[in-house]
């Protein structure tokens, strides 16, 4: 039994496709019809790729009969998109008021020095990427992360002592 809150999350871990412009034409294609189809667009695409990468941006735009400087600034407004491929990992930590207000800043520190990763960013390594995110709706059980796709409540150093030594072990939370 673990001893912080762990959630089955409806995004289980994601494996991503490897980025290629036939796979992003027709991601596009599908979801083009949509209504307002630039932010479908950029999920559709974060989903398939794990990220965005900058020539996504004029296919979209074409798509859709914007300019690029339209669909690049949906993209650059909207954090959550990333431009880059993530790591192996993911691990995605509320920022949000309920869980700093209950150490989250002190437990982003450790995170930060237990994965070997700034937020924001991806190990040199490429083993996990660190982001924040602005509340999972998990706020009774703060601090909360997504880690692989897992909400995880009630974060402390024991979880993120047995997170790091998951992925040091080449698994994934999930499957502890
Ligand atoms: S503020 Fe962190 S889960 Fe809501």
């Amino acid at each position: 039994m673990r001893p912080h809150g762990f959630w089955e999350s409806e995004t289980s871990m994601a494996v991503y496709e490897d980025w290629s412009t036939e796979r992003a034409a027709q991601v596009i294609s599908e979801n083009r019809h949509l209504e307002g189809a630039t932010m479908p667009i950029l999920h559709a695409l974060q989903e398939t790729f794990g990220f965005v990468p900058d020539p996504a941006v004029p296919m979209i735009a074409e798509s859709l009969n914007l300019s690029r400087a339209e669909v690049y600034g949906v993209l650059t407004f909207y954090h959550d998109f990333r431009r880059e491929a993530p790591g192996r990992h993911v691990v995605k930590l509320c920022a949000a008021e309920a869980c700093q207000s209950v150490g989250g800043k002190a437990l982003a520190q450790y995170v930060e020095e237990k994965l070997g990763v700034d937020m924001g960013s991806t190990s040199p390594d490429g083993r996990v990427t660190l982001e924040p995110i602005y509340c999972l709706g998990l706020c009774a059980c703060a601090p909360s992360a997504l880690v692989d796709g897992q909400l995880v409540g009630r974060l402390d150093r024991d979880a993120i002592d047995e997170i790091a030594d998951c992925f040091a072990n080449g698994k994934s939370f999930g499957d502890a």
